[in-house]
């Protein structure tokens, strides 16, 4: 996981294209202005990266940054998590609790999917904003709060405003200073900073690992509709695959994985370098015959394997927490077969051999959404 929160405000949005210097500008600009931010782009195009860049540069940087996913939290919930409540409020609300605005006192409040925000929520929203205080549920008083929202939206919030889903009051409230997100097909030019940049933040996982121009001329071809989150998970790839080596063009097309077939082409390359990744991560009690079998069917598995034997704390005799870990690999599977699906359920349940049904509940655990 790459992080990036010690970073210099400009130095967090990382690109050298001239769209990306304009957005760093933008950044710079409305951060130290407290203005309510609405940022617009597709889902992996950094949304999340921007409201923290704005949060570093605002001067409230040394205060919380809190998140709310709006469309990932049930309606019953959400008023709740975002205002608190008082104990005995509701059936289960055995005790006080402070609400998201609280927490985010003094900094800022990033309300990510605002789109999908209920209606009756959206006029406690507006209300909250307009008098810049809470009230928690079951609560008399008001409580003040000194809160810079930035919002976020993967979907066209006109359509929605002119469908009747969104307040337009609300939108003006939020919007004060839009920025949109360009999608990274739009700036094509930004990839080989952006995999260096993930490759140095991977650190020793990733050794010397490089890229052929002729790499990154086969990647520039590429459509990336995961965006961002596409191209780190593909270094992720990369990374576990080929640590060390210079990747040519023929190493980085097969990397792509496309919407839920790889090729024979493909295939063939993923599993030589599967093989040399179970020789390197070999141990004396490995099993024999370890990447000699090449089905299709069993591409998928091999992140598992090696986030398990990449994960040497047991050997050490340091414990591990084994059901975050599962967690974590489940999660990072579901994200990526919804991004080789393109987000389509369907097909993103049939990649992981599971139920529609069953992937919808295991991303609802995760507060995944589909693209
Ligand atoms: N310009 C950038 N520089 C560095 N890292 C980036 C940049 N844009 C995105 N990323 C990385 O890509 C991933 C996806 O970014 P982020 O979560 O901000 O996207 P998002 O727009 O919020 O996506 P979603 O709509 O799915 O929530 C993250 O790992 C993030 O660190
Ligand atoms: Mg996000």
């Amino acid at each position: 996981m790459v992080t990036l929160a010690a970073a210099a405000p400009e130095a967090m949005i990382v690109g050298d294209s001239a769209v990306i210097a304009e957005l760093r500008r933008l950044v710079a600009c409305v951060a130290p202005s407290g203005a309510s931010v609405l940022l617009a782009g597709p889902s992996g195009s950094g949304k999340e990266v921007v409201a923290r860049a704005i949060h570093a540069a605002s001067g409230r940087g040394d205060k919380p940054f809190v998140a709310v996913n709006c469309g990932a939290i049930p309606r019953d919930l959400l008023e709740s998590e975002l205002f608190g409540h008082e104990k005995g409020a509701f059936t289960g609300a055995h005790a006080q609790h402070k609400g998201r605005f609280e927490e985010a006192d003094g900094g800022t409040l990033f309300l990510d999917e605002i789109g999908d925000m209920p209606a009756d929520m959206q006029v406690k929203l507006l209300r909250v904003l307009e008098e810049r205080a809470v009230q928690r549920v079951g609560g008399r008083g008001q409580i003040a709060v000194d809160v810079r929202i930035v919002a976020a939206t993967h979907r066209d919030i006109d359509a929605a405003i002119d469908a009747g889903k969104f307040r337009e009051d609300l939108f003006y409230r939020l919007a004060v200073f839009p920025i949109e997100i360009p999608s990274l097909a739009e700036r094509r030019s930004d990839v080989p900073q952006l995999i260096r940049h993930f490759v140095k933040a991977m650190g020793k996982r990733a050794g010397d690992l490089q890229f052929s121009e002729a790499a990154f001329e086969r990647l520039a071809e590429h459509g990336w509709p995961g965006n961002v989150r596409e191209l780190r998970n593909f270094v992720e790839r990369a990374a576990i695959l080929f640590a060390g080596r210079t990747i040519g063009p023929a190493e980085a097309g097969s990397l792509l994985l496309r919407r839920g077939r790889v090729g024979a082409v493909e295939r063939s390359a993923l599993w030589e370098a599967t093989e040399r990744l179970h020789a390197a991560f070999a141990t004396e009690e490995d099993d024999e015959d370890a990447g000699s079998v090449q089905t299709e069917a069993e591409i998928v598995p091999i992140r598992a394997e090696i986030d398990i034997s990449a994960n040497r704390g047991l050997n050490r005799g340091e414990p591990v927490a084994l059901r975050d870990m599962l967690a974590d690999i489940e999660r990072r599977y579901i994200e990526e077969a919804l991004t080789l699906s393109d987000g389509v359920i369907a097909d993103a349940a049939r990649l992981l051999s599971l139920q529609r049904t069953t992937l919808i509940e295991k991303m609802r655990k995760y507060e995944m959404k589909a693209a």
